[in-house]
Order: C-alpha cells, then sequence, then structure tokens
C-alpha cells in the first residue's frame, strides 16, 4: 500500500491520549504526518519522518485531527427562518416548534429528506468536520422515525433514535401511550438502524421518569443512551445520564452544583452547543466551571433548523472561547477528542498511529487561530480516512 507523507507543518495537533496529563493537545512542532490506506501509521518531527511515495507540502500551516461533531439533527425539511425573525424580535424559544419541521418532514420524500442530508453533510465536511452523528426526531411516526435512520445510516455509522424529540402531535392527550410506542413499535423499528438512543428531557417534552423508561427500554434492545439535558432549565436530565452511564449529557446549559459534581465524577461527557444559545440568544453554558471540577466537555454544533441552523465547529470553538470561559486549547480538544469522548471512539479525534486519518489543515499557522480569527473561513484541506476530499 502506498504512503503519503504530510510534511512542513508549523503546529500538528495530536491529542495523544498518553499525553493527555501535560500536554492536551499533544501538540508537535515543524512536524509531519504518514498515512497509509485510511490510517495514520506515523507522526512526529518533519525531520525524522520515513521516506514514503508521495509527498504532501503543509506550507507551514497548522494540522488537526477532523471535528467529531456529536450532536446533530439533519434529517428534516423546510426551514423555520420566521420563527427565528420573530426570535429575534423577542420572542422566546419554545420545543414547540419542532412540530412545525415535523410537518415538513413527514410531508418530503426520501429523495428530498437525503438530498438534504447530504447537503449538510457536505457543508460540514467544508468546514474540517469528518464524524457527523445525526438523529431522528422529526418523524414521530414509526414509519417517519424509521425512515429518518435508514437514511441516515446511509452516511453515518453515528445514528441517533430520538424519537421522543416532543410527543407527537398525535398524542397530545395521550403522553404515556406515545412514551408506549416510543419504548415499543417505534424502538423495534428504528433499533436495527441506530447506535444510540436520545430523549429531549424537559418541560414541555419529557420528564425525568419518561426518559428513563425511554432510555432504559433502548437499552434493552441494544442501543446506548445519550440525553437532551438541562437545556431550557434546572431538571433531572444530567443526573440519569449519568445514573444510565450515558456516553454524553447534551446542552447542560442549566447546572445545580450536584450536576457537575455528578459529571465530574463519571464517564458521561458533557457536550456544549454553544450554536444554540447563540440562535436562542440565551445564557451561555458554563464550560470553565466544569472544566475547573474535572468534567469531560465537548463542543458540537447541534445542527438543527429550529435552534442552532449552524453546520460549522469553528464557529463553535470562537463562541465557546469568547463566551464560554474556554482556552482556545481547550476548545480545540473539546471539537476533537471530546466529540470522539461523546461517541465512545478512539479511532478518531485524534492522529497517532492507528487511527483513522481524518485531519483538517488550516490556512493558518496554529490552531489558536480557529478562535482568533472568528468567522474567517480558515480551513483548506479535509483528508478523511485517508482520502483528500477538500
Ligand atoms: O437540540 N432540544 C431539542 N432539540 C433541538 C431543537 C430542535 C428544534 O428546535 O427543532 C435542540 O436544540
Ligand atoms: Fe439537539
Amino acid at each position: 500500500m502506498s504512503a503519503t507523507v504530510i510534511t512542513n507543518i508549523a503546529t500538528l495537533v495530536t491529542n495523544d491520549p498518553s499525553l493527555r496529563d501535560t500536554d492536551p493537545l499533544g501538540l508537535v512542532r515543524d512536524a509531519a504526518v504518514v498515512i497509509e490506506g485510511d490510517r495514520v501509521v506515523w507522526t512526529g518531527e518533519s525531520s525524522k519522518a520515513p521516506a514514503t511515495d508521495n509527498r504532501v507540502d503543509a506550507g507551514g500551516r497548522a494540522v488537526l485531527p477532523g471535528f467529531v461533531d456529536s450532536h446533530s439533527h439533519l434529517v428534516f425539511a423546510g426551514d423555520r427562518t420566521e420563527e427565528f425573525n420573530a426570535r429575534m424580535s423577542g420572542r422566546p424559544y419554545s420545543a414547540g416548534g419542532i412540530r412545525t419541521t415535523v410537518a415538513a418532514t413527514r410531508a418530503a420524500d426520501d429523495a428530498e429528506l437525503e438530498a438534504n442530508l447530504t447537503r449538510y453533510l457536505a457543508e460540514a465536511l467544508r468546514q474540517g468536520t469528518t464524524t457527523s452523528e445525526t438523529k431522528s426526531g422529526y418523524g414521530l411516526t414509526v414509519e417517519d422515525e424509521a425512515r429518518a435512520l435508514r437514511l441516515a445510516a446511509r452516511h453515518t455509522d453515528e445514528v441517533t433514535y430520538l424519537g421522543a424529540h416532543i410527543v407527537a402531535p398525535e398524542f397530545a392527550d395521550d403522553p404515556a401511550g406515545y412514551v408506549a410506542l416510543v419504548t415499543g413499535d417505534m424502538l423495534n423499528a428504528c433499533a436495527p438502524h441506530a447506535r444510540w438512543i436520545d430523549v429531549f428531557c424537559e418541560k414541555g417534552a419529557f420528564d425525568g421518569d419518561q426518559a428513563r423508561a425511554i432510555l432504559t427500554a433502548g437499552k434493552a434492545k441494544g442501543l446506548h443512551p445519550r440525553i437532551h439535558a438541562n437545556q431550557l432549565s434546572y431538571g433531572p436530565g444530567v443526573q440519569l445520564a449519568v445514573e444510565l452511564d450515558a456516553a454524553s449529557a447534551d446542552h447542560c446549559t442549566h447546572l445545580t452544583d450536584a450536576d457537575v459534581d455528578a459529571l465530574a465524577n463519571s464517564s458521561t461527557v458533557a457536550t456544549l452547543l454553544p450554536g444554540a444559545e447563540f440562535s436562542t440568544r440565551a445564557a451561555w453554558p458554563d464550560a470553565r466551571r466544569l472544566l475547573d471540577a474535572g468534567a469531560t466537555v465537548a463542543l458540537s454544533t447541534d445542527c438543527n433548523p429550529g435552534s442552532s441552523f449552524t453546520s460549522s465547529v469553528p464557529f463553535c470553538v470562537a463562541l465557546a472561547v469568547r463566551d464560554m470561559g474556554m482556552t482556545p486549547d481547550e476548545a480545540v480538544w473539546a471539537a476533537t477528542a471530546g466529540g470522539a469522548a461523546a461517541l465512545r471512539r478512539t479511532d478518531v479525534g485524534r492522529l497517532v498511529p492507528g487511527a483513522y486519518a481524518d485531519l483538517v489543515l488550516l490556512d493558518a499557522p496554529s490552531h489558536v487561530h480557529l478562535a482568533y480569527r472568528p468567522g474567517v473561513p480558515l480551513v483548506t484541506g479535509v483528508w478523511r480516512r485517508g482520502v483528500r476530499e477538500v
């Protein structure tokens, strides 16, 4: 198999886990990366790089692992421009807007849904995302949820069943009946297409007892839990995530000290989604508090047409640094290795021998520029599974 060396890298972010305590980004200056097939086979100083058939000159720029966006909702139709406009005129965000997208998604045919999905995945890839998790949650019938997951599974391994996004409109007077469907026929139809199960644990969506029942049923079917927790208000979501050993508690905007402690003493990642606070004009999650307590933090987009219509991880990194108390190093780690931890993956989010050759080349000398130069399209090269895509 022929190998390629990317050389003349001014700053290489490896996220080498063996250096986590002293140098979390595992930085190498004047570095090179060697790729063989879909894997990284060597990283180190340029001068020590082994000879290879092909050579790519990084031109004194920065290379980092492809972003791992561990939270998005990309199977949908329509948009919610009017709702956004109204919000920017002062109306508050409400989970009720999800119903607008449910109606549009149900009305769309498979080709339209898949075209939307591939469009947003391609948009994300151009901005450096090489691993994308995505969810159902805009179908809310057995057929529409299974269809969303079947389409998603054609494009990513990280597929999440979110039948419990809100109570389906048909069950407005019978939420218990909807929970029975989500944990029964809908779960049976969806489980074969998904790796994860998620629930929106929030006032106006599902309470703690309902969320526990839904996630426990999913676990019994072989799905692993993750939770939309504590987004709009304080609540039981984070504690439930830890209790069930969820891979991630997502949003974490309203946390008590006990919630922070629980996360810090667990293997549940706190995934922060600043695009949602940006687009709903809500208070930012406190990344500093979580990091200082010892929790593992990930950053993701939450790309969806209602609360966060951005596919840009660099944008989220910039917000997290500016407004959530993260250093640029912490934010870059959270958007790469943190996202991988939130998906319980060790083959992405790091550039070490054996990991997938998922790399981003920035038109900048270091990863810090992702926050230092907000809004600038710095991603100038993307390799996914060893293939240059951008
Ligand atoms: O993660 N919180 C629930 N779900 C989405 C919002 C979905 C929507 O508004 O359409 C979120 O923010
Ligand atoms: Fe979400």
